[in-house]
Protein backbone atom coordinates (compact mmCIF):
# COMPACT_ATOMS: atom_id res chain seq x y z
CA UNK A 1 0.00 0.00 0.00
CA UNK A 2 1.18 3.21 -0.54
CA UNK A 3 1.23 6.05 1.77
CA UNK A 4 1.34 9.64 0.68
CA UNK A 5 2.38 12.07 3.22
CA UNK A 6 1.79 16.10 2.94
CA UNK A 7 4.32 17.90 4.77
CA UNK A 8 2.64 20.80 5.77
CA UNK A 9 2.72 24.06 7.99
CA UNK A 10 2.09 27.60 6.42
CA UNK A 11 5.10 29.37 8.59
CA UNK A 12 7.91 29.29 6.39
CA UNK A 13 11.47 28.19 7.53
CA UNK A 14 10.38 25.11 10.34
CA UNK A 15 11.68 22.29 8.50
CA UNK A 16 8.93 20.59 5.71
CA UNK A 17 11.82 20.73 3.20
CA UNK A 18 14.17 19.29 5.50
CA UNK A 19 12.22 17.14 6.87
CA UNK A 20 10.46 16.04 2.92
CA UNK A 21 14.03 15.44 1.48
CA UNK A 22 15.86 13.97 4.66
CA UNK A 23 12.63 11.39 5.63
CA UNK A 24 12.47 10.10 1.78
CA UNK A 25 16.44 9.62 1.90
CA UNK A 26 15.80 7.45 5.27
CA UNK A 27 12.73 5.66 4.17
CA UNK A 28 15.08 5.09 1.04
CA UNK A 29 17.84 3.32 3.04
CA UNK A 30 15.45 1.12 4.39
CA UNK A 31 15.09 -0.07 1.21
CA UNK A 32 11.71 1.68 0.56
CA UNK A 33 10.76 2.63 -2.46
CA UNK A 34 9.86 6.77 -2.08
CA UNK A 35 8.64 9.51 -4.48
CA UNK A 36 9.34 13.36 -3.24
CA UNK A 37 6.75 15.57 -4.38
CA UNK A 38 7.97 19.24 -5.17
CA UNK A 39 4.82 22.00 -5.10
CA UNK A 40 6.82 24.66 -3.79
CA UNK A 41 7.46 27.30 -6.70
CA UNK A 42 10.92 28.00 -4.32
CA UNK A 43 11.73 24.39 -5.42
CA UNK A 44 14.18 23.99 -2.46
CA UNK A 45 13.32 20.23 -1.98
CA UNK A 46 14.25 19.76 -5.86
CA UNK A 47 17.91 21.42 -5.38
CA UNK A 48 18.12 19.97 -1.59
CA UNK A 49 18.40 16.20 -3.64
CA UNK A 50 20.27 17.41 -6.25
CA UNK A 51 18.55 18.25 -9.38
CA UNK A 52 18.76 21.93 -11.16
CA UNK A 53 15.05 23.05 -10.83
CA UNK A 54 15.47 25.56 -13.92
CA UNK A 55 16.85 22.84 -16.51
CA UNK A 56 14.54 20.19 -15.26
CA UNK A 57 12.50 18.66 -18.83
CA UNK A 58 8.79 19.12 -17.18
CA UNK A 59 7.80 20.20 -13.38
CA UNK A 60 4.70 19.96 -10.73
CA UNK A 61 3.69 23.14 -12.83
CA UNK A 62 2.83 20.85 -16.03
CA UNK A 63 1.66 17.85 -14.17
CA UNK A 64 -0.78 19.96 -12.52
CA UNK A 65 -2.09 21.41 -15.39
CA UNK A 66 -2.49 18.30 -17.65
CA UNK A 67 0.65 19.04 -19.67
CA UNK A 68 3.15 16.03 -18.62
CA UNK A 69 2.26 13.22 -17.23
CA UNK A 70 3.97 12.50 -13.69
CA UNK A 71 5.59 9.20 -14.91
CA UNK A 72 7.59 11.87 -17.76
CA UNK A 73 8.35 14.29 -15.25
CA UNK A 74 9.99 12.14 -12.58
CA UNK A 75 13.79 11.92 -12.37
CA UNK A 76 16.21 10.21 -10.14
CA UNK A 77 18.67 12.17 -8.35
CA UNK A 78 21.97 11.49 -8.47
CA UNK A 79 21.59 9.98 -4.82
CA UNK A 80 19.86 9.06 -2.48
CA UNK A 81 18.08 6.20 -3.75
CA UNK A 82 14.51 7.98 -3.91
CA UNK A 83 12.65 9.74 -7.00
CA UNK A 84 11.82 13.24 -7.45
CA UNK A 85 8.83 15.38 -9.10
CA UNK A 86 10.13 18.44 -9.37
CA UNK A 87 9.25 21.70 -8.63
CA UNK A 88 10.26 25.05 -9.54
CA UNK A 89 8.91 28.70 -9.79
CA UNK A 90 6.14 28.32 -12.82
CA UNK A 91 4.22 26.71 -10.27
CA UNK A 92 3.13 29.98 -9.28
CA UNK A 93 1.58 29.96 -12.84
CA UNK A 94 0.05 26.90 -11.97
CA UNK A 95 -2.10 28.21 -8.84
CA UNK A 96 -3.02 31.26 -11.07
CA UNK A 97 -4.59 29.07 -13.39
CA UNK A 98 -5.80 26.23 -11.60
CA UNK A 99 -8.00 28.96 -9.85
CA UNK A 100 -9.89 28.71 -13.01
CA UNK A 101 -10.33 25.14 -13.46
CA UNK A 102 -13.07 22.81 -12.92
CA UNK A 103 -11.94 20.13 -10.24
CA UNK A 104 -9.03 22.52 -9.43
CA UNK A 105 -8.04 20.74 -5.97
CA UNK A 106 -8.05 17.05 -7.95
CA UNK A 107 -5.11 18.13 -10.07
CA UNK A 108 -2.60 16.48 -8.41
CA UNK A 109 -4.35 13.31 -6.83
CA UNK A 110 -5.86 13.01 -9.97
CA UNK A 111 -2.09 12.77 -11.83
CA UNK A 112 -0.60 11.10 -9.34
CA UNK A 113 -2.85 8.04 -9.54
CA UNK A 114 -0.78 6.03 -12.62
CA UNK A 115 2.25 6.33 -10.53
CA UNK A 116 1.42 5.88 -7.00
CA UNK A 117 1.48 2.17 -6.87
CA UNK A 118 4.91 2.09 -7.87
CA UNK A 119 5.97 3.48 -4.31
CA UNK A 120 5.81 2.41 -0.78
CA UNK A 121 6.03 6.26 0.46
CA UNK A 122 4.91 9.49 -1.68
CA UNK A 123 6.46 12.76 0.10
CA UNK A 124 4.56 16.17 -0.95
CA UNK A 125 6.71 19.16 0.12
CA UNK A 126 4.26 22.03 0.62
CA UNK A 127 4.64 26.00 0.22
CA UNK A 128 4.74 28.10 3.27
CA UNK A 129 1.38 29.76 2.75
CA UNK A 130 -2.27 27.53 2.55
CA UNK A 131 -2.98 28.30 -1.20
CA UNK A 132 -4.21 26.23 -3.97
CA UNK A 133 -1.07 24.20 -4.11
CA UNK A 134 -1.10 23.06 -0.69
CA UNK A 135 -5.21 22.40 -0.99
CA UNK A 136 -4.20 20.40 -4.33
CA UNK A 137 -1.11 18.18 -2.11
CA UNK A 138 -4.09 17.53 1.00
CA UNK A 139 -6.18 16.08 -1.36
CA UNK A 140 -4.04 13.65 -2.72
CA UNK A 141 -2.29 13.01 0.54
CA UNK A 142 -3.85 10.27 3.48
CA UNK A 143 -1.83 11.74 6.09
CA UNK A 144 -0.63 15.17 6.91
CA UNK A 145 3.26 15.84 8.77
CA UNK A 146 2.99 19.30 10.38
CA UNK A 147 6.76 20.27 10.97
CA UNK A 148 6.90 22.71 14.24
CA UNK A 149 9.48 24.63 15.86
CA UNK A 150 8.71 24.98 19.68
CA UNK A 151 8.07 28.55 19.97
CA UNK A 152 5.99 30.90 21.09
CA UNK A 153 3.75 31.51 18.10
CA UNK A 154 3.93 28.19 16.48
CA UNK A 155 0.58 26.63 18.23
CA UNK A 156 -1.18 29.85 17.21
CA UNK A 157 -0.69 28.84 13.49
CA UNK A 158 -1.48 25.09 14.04
CA UNK A 159 -5.40 25.68 14.48
CA UNK A 160 -5.38 27.87 10.90
CA UNK A 161 -4.01 24.53 9.30
CA UNK A 162 -5.92 22.15 10.98
CA UNK A 163 -8.99 24.08 10.07
CA UNK A 164 -7.97 23.51 6.35
CA UNK A 165 -6.94 19.91 6.88
CA UNK A 166 -10.95 19.55 8.64
CA UNK A 167 -12.36 21.14 5.83
CA UNK A 168 -10.78 19.00 2.70
CA UNK A 169 -11.54 16.26 4.90
CA UNK A 170 -14.87 16.64 5.09
CA UNK A 171 -15.08 18.26 1.39
CA UNK A 172 -12.82 15.89 -0.94
CA UNK A 173 -10.46 13.74 1.10
CA UNK A 174 -12.65 11.77 3.65
CA UNK A 175 -9.51 9.43 4.40
CA UNK A 176 -7.26 12.72 5.25
CA UNK A 177 -6.08 12.84 8.95
CA UNK A 178 -3.07 14.15 10.92
CA UNK A 179 -0.28 11.67 10.41
CA UNK A 180 1.57 13.55 12.93
CA UNK A 181 3.44 16.50 14.38
CA UNK A 182 7.12 16.97 14.45
CA UNK A 183 9.37 19.41 16.74
CA UNK A 184 12.26 20.20 14.64
CA UNK A 185 15.21 22.73 15.12
CA UNK A 186 14.72 21.23 18.84
CA UNK A 187 16.92 23.30 21.45
CA UNK A 188 16.13 21.48 25.28
CA UNK A 189 18.37 24.27 26.54
CA UNK A 190 15.60 26.93 25.69
CA UNK A 191 12.73 27.17 28.25
CA UNK A 192 9.92 27.80 26.11
CA UNK A 193 10.89 25.19 23.65
CA UNK A 194 10.64 22.57 26.50
CA UNK A 195 7.18 24.19 27.25
CA UNK A 196 5.95 24.61 23.63
CA UNK A 197 7.02 20.52 23.59
CA UNK A 198 4.77 19.92 26.62
CA UNK A 199 1.76 21.53 25.22
CA UNK A 200 2.03 19.58 22.06
CA UNK A 201 2.29 16.76 23.77
CA UNK A 202 -0.28 17.44 26.55
CA UNK A 203 -2.98 18.71 23.18
CA UNK A 204 -2.03 15.99 20.90
CA UNK A 205 -0.94 13.01 22.78
CA UNK A 206 -0.24 10.24 20.59
CA UNK A 207 -0.27 12.75 17.11
CA UNK A 208 3.42 13.97 18.16
CA UNK A 209 6.23 12.12 16.85
CA UNK A 210 8.55 10.85 19.87
CA UNK A 211 11.48 11.47 17.63
CA UNK A 212 12.41 15.44 17.74
CA UNK A 213 15.04 16.71 15.52
CA UNK A 214 17.20 18.36 16.93
CA UNK A 215 18.76 21.87 15.84
CA UNK A 216 22.08 20.17 13.90
CA UNK A 217 24.35 22.75 11.75
CA UNK A 218 24.82 19.25 9.30
CA UNK A 219 21.04 19.47 8.78
CA UNK A 220 21.30 23.31 7.67
CA UNK A 221 24.65 22.40 5.51
CA UNK A 222 23.35 19.35 3.12
CA UNK A 223 21.20 21.75 0.65
CA UNK A 224 23.94 23.13 -0.66
CA UNK A 225 25.75 20.17 -1.21
CA UNK A 226 22.53 19.12 -3.01
CA UNK A 227 22.14 15.94 -1.01
CA UNK A 228 20.40 14.78 1.81
CA UNK A 229 22.32 14.89 4.85
CA UNK A 230 22.46 11.01 5.03
CA UNK A 231 24.90 11.47 2.50
CA UNK A 232 26.91 14.43 4.06
CA UNK A 233 27.71 12.92 7.04
CA UNK A 234 25.47 10.11 8.37
CA UNK A 235 27.09 9.95 11.87
CA UNK A 236 25.82 13.31 12.53
CA UNK A 237 22.80 14.21 14.79
CA UNK A 238 20.48 15.25 11.94
CA UNK A 239 20.99 12.29 10.20
CA UNK A 240 20.38 9.87 13.19
CA UNK A 241 17.30 11.86 13.89
CA UNK A 242 16.08 11.55 10.41
CA UNK A 243 17.02 7.66 10.50
CA UNK A 244 14.98 6.95 14.00
CA UNK A 245 11.97 8.91 12.75
CA UNK A 246 11.72 7.18 9.57
CA UNK A 247 11.95 3.87 12.17
CA UNK A 248 8.91 5.61 14.28
CA UNK A 249 7.18 5.67 10.66
CA UNK A 250 7.77 2.16 9.81
CA UNK A 251 6.90 0.61 12.98
CA UNK A 252 3.60 2.89 13.39
CA UNK A 253 2.66 1.62 9.77
CA UNK A 254 3.26 -2.07 10.38
CA UNK A 255 1.16 -1.51 13.51
CA UNK A 256 -1.19 -0.30 10.83
CA UNK A 257 -1.33 -3.18 8.53
CA UNK A 258 -1.54 -5.63 11.81
CA UNK A 259 -4.38 -3.94 12.91
CA UNK A 260 -6.09 -4.16 9.09
CA UNK A 261 -5.43 -7.95 9.38
N1 LIG B 1 17.05 20.68 12.43
C1 LIG B 1 17.65 21.70 11.83
N2 LIG B 1 18.81 22.17 12.31
C2 LIG B 1 19.42 23.23 11.72
N3 LIG B 1 18.96 23.88 10.66
C3 LIG B 1 17.80 23.45 10.13
C4 LIG B 1 17.08 22.35 10.68
N4 LIG B 1 15.95 22.15 9.95
C5 LIG B 1 15.97 23.10 8.99
N5 LIG B 1 17.07 23.89 9.09
C6 LIG B 1 17.40 25.04 8.25
O1 LIG B 1 16.42 26.04 8.51
C7 LIG B 1 16.03 26.66 7.30
C8 LIG B 1 14.53 26.45 7.06
O2 LIG B 1 14.29 25.05 6.90
P1 LIG B 1 13.38 24.50 5.72
O3 LIG B 1 13.38 23.02 5.83
O4 LIG B 1 13.78 25.09 4.42
O5 LIG B 1 11.96 25.06 6.16
P2 LIG B 1 10.61 25.24 5.34
O6 LIG B 1 10.64 24.29 4.19
O7 LIG B 1 9.54 24.94 6.33
O8 LIG B 1 10.55 26.67 4.88
C9 LIG B 1 16.90 26.08 6.22
O9 LIG B 1 18.01 26.93 6.03
C10 LIG B 1 17.33 24.73 6.79
O10 LIG B 1 18.57 24.32 6.27
MG1 LIG C 1 10.39 24.65 2.16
Amino acid sequence: MTRIIAIANQKGGVGKTTTCVNLAASLAATQRRVLVVDVDPQGNATMGCGIDKTTVEYSACDVMLGDASAADTIVSPPEGGFAVLPGNEDLTLAEVKLLQEIGREMKLRKALGPVAGLYDFILIDCPPSINMLTVNALTAADGVLIPMQCEYYALEGLSALLNTIEQVHSSVNPDLQVYGILRTMFDPRINLSNEVSQQLLEHFDEKVFRTVIPRNIRLAEAPSFGRPVLLHDRSSRGAISYLALAGEILRREDAHVAQAV
